[in-house]
């Protein structure tokens, strides 16, 4: 049975892999214009990692906090451009004062915080009246199984996904139970990449460490995926065909507003 946790501190070294210098991402280009348009004076990322997001939005104000329960995360984001006040703890408890920021966003971790019902309320709290909450992400339960070829390649993990993120639809509700005005879903980027043939295996989003998805996986379940997609490739060399994988599904935002 896969683990639902992982623990960040084993792929800490490696995760900006993920990240190559050439790449433009979408949803940084949607925080950077979130963060414009609501003049955020104060901005806090949970689940902050390295840092990558945190040091785009040192355009929009030096007062950055990075929250994360990994050190050895937190210890690759000391080495930014950028100066960031760092803490470590969970999620679901922050130790900020009430009322501290003008936005506070996540991305790609919501579905780590165990309760996500906890944090959209401690959210609620440490935010100033007026302030935004944004939680980025993708939801398999909407991309499926077809959404992305690693689903389909590596035993368990799209089972492990439903189990471990919360849908957009619950995360919305939770929302506006909890008080935020206007939840609602943009879409902020959309993957859509196409690996043809064996090009696939210099995919980054393929190495057992770069995503939580695949880190979780023992190394004989990572090793049986690889397997299958290496003889998958074969087949089709000889049979002379094009093989394609495909990496489909959208990016979304979840965004509400504190009254
Ligand atoms: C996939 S990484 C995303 C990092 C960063 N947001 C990014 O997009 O590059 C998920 C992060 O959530 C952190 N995390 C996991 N559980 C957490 C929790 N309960 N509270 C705060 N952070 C947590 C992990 O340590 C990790 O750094």
């Amino acid at each position: 049975m896969t683990s639902l946790h992982l623990n960040y501190d084993q792929i800490a070294n490696d995760y900006d892999q993920r990240y190559p210098s050439a790449q433009q991402w979408e949803r940084g280009q949607a925080l950077l214009n979130l963060a414009k348009r609501i003049n955020a004076r104060t901005i806090l990322e949970t689940g902050s990692g390295t840092g990558y997001w945190l040091t785009l939005l040192s355009q929009v104000t030096p007062n950055l906090f990075g929250f994360d329960y990994s050190m050895g995360m937190l210890q690759q984001s000391q080495n930014r451009p950028a100066p960031l006040s760092l803490a470590r703890g969970t999620a679901t408890q922050l130790p900020y004062e009430n009322e501290s920021f003008d936005l506070l966003y996540c991305v790609d971790a919501i579905h780590h915080f165990g309760d996500h019902r906890a944090f959209i309320a401690e959210a609620f709290r440490v935010l100033k009246p007026g302030g935004a909450l944004a939680v980025i992400g993708h939801d398999p339960h909407e991309t499926g199984v077809k959404g992305w070829y690693i689903y389909e390649y590596f035993d368990s993990v799209y089972e492990t996904d439903l189990q471990r993120y919360p849908s957009a639809k619950s995360i919305l509700h939770e929302m506006q139970e909890t008080g935020f005005q206007n939840p609602a879903a943009e879409t902020v980027e959309h993957i859509h990449n196409v690996h043809i043939g064996k090009n696939v295996l210099d995919d980054p989003f393929l190495k057992h460490n770069a995503t939580s998805q695949l880190a979780l996986l023992s190394d004989e379940t990572y090793q049986t995926g690889m397997r299958k997609i290496k003889e998958k490739l074969e087949q089709s060399t000889a049979a002379k065909e094009l093989i394609t994988f495909r990496s489909d599904f959208p990016v979304k935002m979840l965004l509400g507003y504190k009254p």
